[in-house]
């Protein structure tokens, strides 16, 4: 069988997961790199591909990769602000696209990417870690059922040392990361809070604290979603203690879980614990983009959830900007932030940044279990 051949724009921290990811795949043949310059990409190249990809071409500029080598696919992982025009050039390319959270910076741009992903019919996911572990699909398939009544409310937080390893770098820059921290490592809790919901974000309130920096570092966000069910989150980017539990509350249970990796898992119905056995898999985001593109796995992340989830982050700004609570189809839509042309400085991903997808990928664990 002809190996599915993908290219990598953006050859930094994350851009390194996946390559790492894609290159233990025996279908897949990483076909070449993209950078804005051919030495960042040639760097990359020997940090990732070692001697069976020393020949792999490097671009300068997405341009460049589409008219040098004949690709299926792209995994585009740079700068938040320039995912919705390398989105869309990838998809008139012809291109499947895994796209890095979060899939675009505004509600207009989401909604004209989608589009074009419908237009085009090409597989389009995103790179939230959580949606492909087993512990969300146990979740998402009782939250679907019913199994324990109602869903009620989420909670929960995510705490991280970002605001100090990010100082000087392109995640700091308005321009290039269109937030801050609720839009980087935070993306993932609200994504994961999003997509278990599987309702519109339909008015929302928010305390923004940017700690003297131009993006936001702290968050208080409240949530009333179209179906009913209200959460109550908390994003840090300056309190090092990494996590991001979430706890999900029905009628008749409480799942807990972690909403930044999917790595555990506690769950209580009516009073008792329940110990679910959860399928070990490669619960990754690039697992589950080559598969659906070779039609043997359902996407587990759409367009719809990148709706969602900015839709949520502009009612998330406007809210915290009018000190009144948004409601996503009420706000004035803005025009979105043109990606900067100006080389971003590489960013050092933040520690717990880069490592959350290797989490996501371990077999989900109960956390007595782990602590025993
Ligand atoms: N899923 C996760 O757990 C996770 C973890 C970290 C980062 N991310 C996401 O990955 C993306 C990249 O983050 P990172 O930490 O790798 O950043 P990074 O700064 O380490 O790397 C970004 C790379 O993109 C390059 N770049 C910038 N503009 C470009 C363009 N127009 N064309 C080609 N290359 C371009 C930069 O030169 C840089 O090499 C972001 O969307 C981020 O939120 C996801």
């Amino acid at each position: 069988m002809a190996k599915l051949r993908v290219g990598i724009i953006g050859c930094g921290g994350m851009g390194g997961a996946h390559a790492q990811r894609l290159v233990g795949m025996k279908e897949v043949k990483i076909a070449a790199l993209c950078d804005l310059t051919e030495d960042i990409a040639g760097a990359f190249r020997a940090r990732h591909l070692g001697e069976a990809g020393k020949n792999t071409p490097l671009y300068a500029g997405s341009a460049n990769l589409y008219a040098g080598t004949k690709l299926d696919a792209v995994i585009i992982a740079t700068p938040h602000t320039t995912h919705f025009e390398l989105g869309m050039e990838a998809l008139d390319q012809g291109m499947h696209v895994l796209m890095e959270k979060p899939m675009v910076t505004s509600a207009p741009h989401a909604y004209t990417l989608a589009a074009k992903v419908k237009e085009t019919g090409k597989v389009f996911t995103i790179g939230y870690n959580t949606p492909c572990t087993p512990a969300f699909g146990y979740l998402r398939e009782k939250i679907r059922s019913n199994a324990f009544g109602k869903l009620e409310l989420v909670t929960g937080y995510l705490s991280q040392w970002w605001m100090k390893g990010t100082i000087g770098a392109w995640r700091q820059d308005p321009a290039l990361s269109g937030g801050g921290q609720a839009y980087d490592s935070g993306a993932h809790l609200l994504n994961s809070v999003v997509w278990s919901v599987e309702s519109r974000p339909a008015e929302v309130f928010a305390f923004v604290d940017n700690h003297g920096t131009r993006v936001d570092i702290n968050s208080v966000i409240s949530i009333r979603f179209a179906n009913g069910v209200m959460a109550s989150l908390c994003i840090s980017g300056n309190c090092p203690a990494s996590a991001g539990p979430l706890s999900f509350l029905f009628e008749n249970g409480r799942v807990d879980i972690d909403g930044w990796g999917g790595s555990y898992l506690d769950v209580v119905v009516k009073g008792e614990p329940e110990n679910p056995e959860l399928p070990k898999i490669d619960g990754t985001p690039d697992r589950n983009f080559v598969d659906t593109v070779l039609g043997r796995a359902e996407a587990k992340t759409s367009p719809l959830n990148g709706i969602f989830h900015t839709e949520l982050m502009d009612a998330i700004y406007a809210a915290a900007a009018s000190g009144q609570p948004a409601k996503p189809g009420a706000i004035p839509v803005k025009a979105p932030a043109k990606a900067a042309k100006a080389p971003a400085k590489a960013a050092k991903a933040p520690a717990k940044a880069a490592k959350a997808p290797a989490k996501a990928a371990k077999a989900p664990v109960k956390r007595a279990a782990k602590k025993a």
